[in-house]
C-alpha cells in the first residue's frame, strides 16, 4: 500500500509506456502522447497519478474515446486520473500537455548560453510530466520518441545516443522494468565523451574535458561494484554533467545518472557521490523501496555499498573518512529532529499525509548504513557479503519493504542471538541511534582534530608539515571541528583565509562548509564569494545549511536580500525548501 500514490485503487495493470513528446523551450512544456499497454484483469477503470497535466484526449487502441475524470487537486500527490471504459483495451493513448510550472522540469534559456532542461522525478514528481502509476513499488518498461530543436541533443534513463541527429528527433528505449521515480529527461548541447566500453560522460563543451579526467575511475568503481554484489544489470552506465542549479549530487537514473558539476574539483576528491549514484544500480533501481516509507531500503543500502566500493579502490583508511563524515551527520540529525520529530529518526517512516521529501533526511542514508555496518560487524564480513549477494539476486527487478527485507534477514542470516545482539527491532522501528552504533576509526581525522586543538589554543598556524599532504575530507574535518568550537574569531578566520584560501577554493563541499564560520564570525570578506556561490549554485544540500545559518544567526535580512537573487535560477524542489526556510 503506496499511501503517496493513487494507482492501486484499480486492479487494471499498465505494463510498458510508449512515451512521444515535442520539447518546447519557447513556452516551456512537453506536449504530446503517453500511451500505456494495460492489462484491465476485468476491471472497467485505472487511477493514473498525474499533477498539473493539462489532459486533452484519451482513447484506446481501436481509437475509441474513453471517459476520464480528473479529481480533486491534493497539494502534495496531485490528481488522480481514473479513466473507464478499458476492460476491452489493450492500449491507452493519452493526449496530453505538462504545464510551464510542472515541478519536476527545469527550462534554462541562461544568457550566451545555450538552453537546457531536465526533469527531476525522485519521488514524486513524475506525475508533472507523465501521467502514470506514480508509485516506486510499481515497475514498467519504457520507448519513447523525443522532438527537440534541432542543435540540441536528447538524453533519457534508457539507451541513448552519442551524437546529434539533424532533426532533433530522438528514439528511446529502456527494456528493463523500472519504477516511475527513474524516468528521467535532459536536453542541452552536450557531447560525448567515453571513459571505458561501457561507460562515458555527457556535459556542454565547456565542461566536457574537465568532467572527463574527474571521472576516469568510473570503470573501476563498476568492476569493483560488480565483485561485491553481483553483475551490472544495465549494460551502460554514463554519466550527465547538468548546469549547477541541479538540487542534488546526483541522481541514480538508470544508465544515466544525472550529476551537478559542483562534485567537479579538479582533483577526484568528490567522486564518492559517482561511487553512490553506481551503488543504485542494485540498491534502488534493480531492488527497489516499495514505498518512500521504506526509504532506508534505497539509500542506507546505498552509503553502505558506496563506501564499500571506495574502499576498494581508495582503502580503508579512505572510506573511514567517509563514514566518520556519515557518524557526525546522523548525530547532528538525531539531535536536531528529537524535540520536534523524533518519528522522523526512525528508519522506518511513517509519511501519512505529508510529502514523502519530508522523509529526506541523513536518517535514512546514514542511519540506514550504519546498521547495515552493524549487521556487518556482527556476522563478519564474509557472511555479510554473501548474504548481501544472495539477496540482489533474488530479488531483482523486484521491490522491497522493511519487512520483508527483515523477515530475509533472519531467515538467511542472523541467528536469534545476532538478532537480539544488534537489536534490529530497536534499530528500525525505534527513535534516536542506539548505544550499540558502529565506531569509526578514521585514524587521518584524528591527526586533524589534534591540529585544530593546537590551533585554538594557541592562536598559531599549524606547521606546514602537518597539514601538507592533507586531502580535501582533511580539509573538510578541519573546518568543522574548527567550526564546532565556540569562541571563534574574525582575526582566526582572516589567519586562516590568508594561508589556506578557503573563500577562494574551487572545491565546493570546502566553500559550503566555509560559509558556516564565516557567517557565525561574520568575516564580512567572504559574503561577497558566499552570495556568489549560493546565486550559481542550486544543490539544495549546500543552500540549507547556509540560509539556515544566516537565519539563525539574526542576518535573515542578508539571506532573504541574497535569495531573491538566486532564487530564479532554483529549480522548483530547491525552491520549496527555501521558500519555507526563509519565509
Ligand atoms: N536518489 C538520491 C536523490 C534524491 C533522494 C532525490 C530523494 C529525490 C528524493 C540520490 O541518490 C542521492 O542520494 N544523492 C545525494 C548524494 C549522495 C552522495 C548522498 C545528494 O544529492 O546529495
Ligand atoms: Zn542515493
Amino acid at each position: 500500500m503506496d499511501i503517496h500514490s493513487h494507482y492501486q485503487k484499480s486492479a487494471a495493470r499498465a505494463l510498458h509506456l510508449n512515451l512521444h513528446l515535442k520539447a518546447n523551450f519557447e513556452n516551456h512544456t512537453l506536449s504530446g502522447s503517453a500511451i500505456w499497454d494495460i492489462e484491465s484483469n476485468g476491471d472497467d477503470e485505472i487511477y493514473l497519478d498525474i499533477n498539473g497535466l493539462e489532459i486533452h484526449e484519451i482513447k484506446d487502441d481501436r481509437g475509441n474515446e474513453l471517459p476520464f475524470l480528473v479529481g480533486e487537486a491534493d497539494p502534495i500527490l496531485g490528481e488522480a486520473l481514473v479513466i473507464s471504459g478499458i476492460k476491452n483495451a489493450k492500449q491507452i493513448v493519452i493526449t496530453y500537455t505538462t504545464s510551464p510550472k510542472a515541478e519536476a522540469i527545469q527550462w534554462m534559456e541562461p544568457q550566451g548560453r545555450s538552453p537546457f532542461m531536465f526533469t527531476q522525478s525522485q519521488a514524486i514528481l513524475a506525475r508533472t510530466w507523465i501521467p502514470c502509476p506514480d508509485s516506486p513499488g510499481w515497475r514498467f518498461t519504457y520507448e519513447a520518441t523525443i522532438e527537440v530543436p534541432a542543435h540540441l541533443m536528447a538524453l533519457m534513463s534508457a539507451e541513448n545516443p552519442q551524437t546529434k541527429t539533424d532533426d532533433g528527433i530522438y528514439s528511446f528505449q529502456m527494456k528493463q522494468q523500472i519504477p516511475s521515480y527513474l524516468m528521467a529527461l535532459a536536453i542541452g548541447d552536450v557531447e560525448f565523451s567515453a571513459v571505458s566500453d561501457r561507460a562515458g560522460i555527457y556535459a556542454e563543451a565547456d565542461v566536457i574535458e574537465a568532467a572527463t579526467y574527474e571521472f576516469a575511475e568510473v570503470e573501476e568503481m563498476i568492476q569493483a561494484a560488480e565483485k561485491l554484489y553481483g553483475p551490472y544489470e544495465w549494460e551502460r552506465y554514463d554519466i550527465l554533467v547538468l548546469p549547477a542549479s541541479f538540487p542534488f549530487g546526483g541522481m541514480e537514473n538508470p544508465r544515466l545518472t544525472f550529476a551537478t558539476p559542483t562534485i567537479i574539483a579538479g582533483d577526484r576528491s568528490l567522486t564518492a557521490l559517482v561511487a553512490h549514484e553506481l551503488a543504485h544500480s542494485w540498491s534502488g533501481n534493480l531492488v527497489t523501496n516499495a514505498t518512500w516509507n521504506d526509504f532506508w531500503i534505497n539509500e542506507g543500502f546505498t552509503v553502505y555499498f558506496e563506501h564499500r566500493i571506495m574502499e576498494a579502490v581508495y582503502g580503508r583508511e579512505y572510506s573511514e573518512m567517509l563514514a566518520a563524515l556519515s557518524l557526525r551527520d546522523v548525530q547532528e540529525e538525531v539531535e536536531d529532529f528529537m524535540p520536534s520529530r523524533p518519528n522522523d529518526t526512525k528508519l522506518k517512516l511513517d509519511l501519512e499525509g505529508r510529502n514523502p521529501d519530508d522523509g529526506v533526511s541523513r536518517i535514512a542514508y546514514d542511519k540506514g548504513y550504519f546498521f547495515l555496518r552493524l549487521i556487518e560487524e556482527t556476522t563478519g564480513r564474509a557472511r555479510f557479503d554473501t548474504f548481501l549477494k544472495g539477496y540482489f539476486a533474488a530479488h531483482r527487478f523486484g521491490v522491497m519493504t522493511t519487512e520483508m527485507f527483515l523477515d530475509y534477514l533472519k531467515e538467511n542470516l542472523l541467528s536469534a542471538e545476532e538478532w537480539a545482539k544488534i537489536g534490529v527491532q530497536e534499530w528500525v522501528y525505534e527513535t534516536g541511534l542506539p548505544e550499540n552504533c558502529p565506531e569509526v576509526h578514521a585514524t587521518r581525522f584524528e591527526k586533524v582534530d589534534e591540529v585544530v586543538n593546537a590551533f585554538i589554543a594557541s592562536g598559531a598556524l599549524p606547521d606546514s608539515n602537518l597539514t601538507a599532504n592533507w586531502s580535501t575530507h582533511e580539509w573538510l574535518r578541519f573546518i568543522y571541528k574548527y567550526n564546532d568550537h565556540s569562541e571563534k574569531t574574525t582575526a582566526q578566520m582572516k589567519l586562516l583565509d590568508e594561508n589556506y584560501g578557503f573563500t577562494q577554493s574551487g572545491n565546493s563541499e570546502i566553500l559550503a562548509a566555509w560559509w558556516q564560520p564565516v557567517i557565525a564570525t561574520q568575516y564580512r570578506e567572504a559574503y561577497p564569494a558566499m552570495e556568489k556561490f549560493l546565486v550559481d549554485v542550486g544543490r539544495r544540500k549546500f543552500l540549507t545549511p547556509t540560509f539556515r545559518a544566516l537565519k539563525e544567526s539574526d542576518q535573515l535580512d542578508v539571506a532573504r536580500e541574497i535569495y531573491i537573487k538566486a532564487r530564479p535560477n532554483y529549480h522548483a524542489v530547491s525552491r520549496q525548501t527555501m521558500d519555507e526556510l526563509l519565509r
